[in-house]
């Protein structure tokens, strides 16, 4: 089916499943969350954001493939149709958390990129995780795709001026903007290895 031509409520339907997925990952996340909490008295997630990907932004996408823009190409070559955003106050919470995904019997990882350990050119880091979780409908379980992005709130903070300046500069940040931006992923960096010092000298 083209995407063009699907009605709201046709991509309400094709979407469902990606919506239910996005509606067990926060009721799991939020769970994961409220144990660390009880046990350690430790938090190690500070919230939540999910969203699925807008009709405009897959053809784009798909199209910058080159992709016929129809459901069932999305559907197969989309990664992110679903996708939810975890920020952590600390770096060592977003291993954590990267570690309780894994053990989830359920949940099946099908790519990790750890933009931490090698930040993007740009100074974009933050931990990404494709998985594959399944949705229980009424008489059968369908599988769907949701992209994870686990970053610190830093890491956050950075990523949305650094968006909003791709977005407002089509083609290419100015070289003193994106310089500028590139020193402030390092004090980023700096900042939370500081935080997360400090958080361990009062753990101890
Ligand atoms: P996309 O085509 O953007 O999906 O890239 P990709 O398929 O190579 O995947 P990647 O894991 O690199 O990026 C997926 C998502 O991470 C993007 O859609 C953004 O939300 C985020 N992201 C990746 N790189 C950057 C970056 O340099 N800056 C910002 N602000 N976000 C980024
Ligand atoms: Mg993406």
């Amino acid at each position: 089916m083209k995407i063009e031509s699907m009605t709201a409520e046709e991509y309400r339907n094709a979407t469902l499943n990606y919506a239910s997925a996005l509606k067990n990952l926060n009721v799991m996340f939020e769970t994961i969350n409220d144990e660390f909490i009880s046990r350690a008295m430790s938090n190690p997630i500070e919230h939540i954001k999910s969203r699925l990907k807008t009709t405009q932004s897959i053809i784009e996408k798909l199209k910058k493939r080159g992709w016929e823009p129809t459901w069932e190409n999305a559907v197969k070559y989309v990664d992110d149709i679903a996708g939810i955003r975890i920020i952590c106050s600390f770096t060592t919470d977003i291993y954590r958390i990267a570690t309780v995904i894994e053990a989830q019997k359920h949940i099946r990882v099908l790519m990790v990129k750890d933009y931490i350990t090698n930040p993007k050119t740009s100074g974009y880091r933050s931990y990404h995780m494709l998985i594959e979780v399944p949705v229980y409908l009424s008489a059968r379980v369908e599988r769907v795709k949701v992209e994870v992005q686990i970053r610190t709130i830093a890491m956050d903070f950075w990523a949305s001026l650094e968006h909003k300046m791709r977005y407002k500069y089509k083609t290419q940040i100015p070289m003193e903007l994106s310089e500028e931006l590139n020193d402030c992923a390092n004090i980023v960096s700096f900042l939370d290895e500081r935080m997360t010092r400090l958080n361990e000298e009062i753990e101890k």
